[in-house]
């Protein structure tokens, strides 16, 4: 297939831009396109056969259910069966946003999208580009990230043409994601309202205008499942083996240098301060946790470019925006994790990293 790019400028005016991509969804097609959290893979959210499409060209398993994007906060009522006050209130709050709400679903929304589910997730993004686009095909257009499935989600159009080049109708270029990470998904339908993924509304953020908030168990026990199907695959890996360094910042240094002297092609994921010494290794950045959720998938893809083969990446605090990065850090690493705590590099889940020298 030979798949389209719309590349915007947005000096002109936005409308005209889109209306070949908006005529490719109405026809059951599928479009990538830009949100403020990461790029989707869009098709007309009512349509079955054409969300079929969808897993298809992710290869994604039919039981993770897609989310549902609307230009308005209130185009969410044909879709659900009823909103109880917490979804309101958190509508009213932060749509629109970077967070999903879990409702209960519409006899509208087909099986294919919420593979089987008596709720379905909506979100309406913050996006101008998506808003015009879902406005213009008349429909909701339900939208995985753009990525073939376990591959990190991509934040930049070339990303999307990385993994779906040729497979799938049109990538609509609107420049970089400003979140960088996936929406929040909170489930409104449990006593407590609960969040099955962390994102760019924060925990904080819904405490504030909700009282008490829970985290699914299934994100921080073992042996639980996730209450979001998604949750449950390992998602976000790059090739290389990755181990996350908790504890004193200097450690992802200090581990990497190990690796680089056990003869390893090394990335270091870090603070902009801890700039290695080794002209060899590779370094990715960050100078505060908006640029490092910015930038992770980015970081992740380069290290796969270049051919890293182990990528050692700096812990943050579980607190804010941090609880989203650290949540897609640990899946990207497989859980391997050590702490660095005076000047000693000790294991706390995952593989023994050879390289250590204790
Ligand atoms: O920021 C985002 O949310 C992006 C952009 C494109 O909007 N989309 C996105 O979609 O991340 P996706 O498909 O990669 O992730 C959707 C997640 C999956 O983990 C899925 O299992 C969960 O949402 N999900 C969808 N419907 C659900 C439901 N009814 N109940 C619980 N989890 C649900
Ligand atoms: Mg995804």
């Amino acid at each position: 297939m030979h798949t389209k790019f719309w590349c915007l400028d947005i000096n002109k005016e936005i409308a005209p831009q889109l209306k070949e991509a908006a005529e490719c969804i109405r026809k059951g097609e599928l479009v990538a396109f830009p949100t403020e959290t990461v790029y989707g893979l869009g098709a007309n959210g009512l349509d079955a056969e054409a969300c079929k499409r969808i897993f298809a060209a992710k290869g994604r398993p039919a039981d993770n259910p897609l989310i549902l994007h609307i230009a308005s906060p209130e185009e969410i009522m044909p879709l659900t069966s009823g909103l109880n006050a917490n979804a309101k209130r958190l509508m009213e709050c932060f749509w629109p946003g970077p967070m999903t709400l879990v409702v209960p679903r519409s006899s509208l929304v087909s099986d294919v999208v919420t593979a089987g589910l008596d709720t379905v997730a909506v979100r309406c993004p913050d996006h101008a580009v998506a808003a015009e686009l879902i406005r213009q095909a008349g429909v909701p257009i339900a939208a995985p990230s753009a990525n073939k499935s376990g591959r990190p989600s991509p934040t930049m159009a070339s990303d999307v043409a990385e993994d779906m080049d040729g497979i799938i109708a049109g990538i609509i270029d609107g420049g970089e994601c400003r979140v960088g990470l996936e929406s929040t998904i909170i489930d409104t339908t449990s006593v407590i309202p609960t969040i099955l993924r962390p994102g760019g509304i924060t925990r904080e953020m819904l405490e504030e205008v909700l009282g008490a908030v829970e985290l699914d168990k299934g994100l921080v026990e073992e042996g639980v499942t996730p209450k979001a199907p998604g949750m449950k695959y390992r998602h976000y890996a790059p090739k290389a083996e990755m181990y996350i360094v908790e504890g004193d910042a200097s450690g992802s240094l200090r581990m990497a240098e190990m690796a680089a002297a056990a003869g390893k092609k090394v990335a270091l994921l870090g603070e902009k301060r801890l700039r290695p010494l080794q002209a060899d290794m590779l370094f990715f950045p960050w100078e505060n946790v908006d640029e490092l959720a910015n930038k992770f998938y980015d970081y992740l893809r380069e290290c796969d470019r270049q051919g890293a083969e182990l990528i050692i990446s700096q812990g943050i605090s579980d607190t804010e925006l941090g609880l989203a990065v650290m949540n897609r850090m640990r899946k990207a690493a497989g859980k391997n994790i050590y702490k660095y705590f005076d000047g000693k590099l000790s294991l706390v889940s995952g593989k023994e990293a050879g390289f250590v020298v204790k």
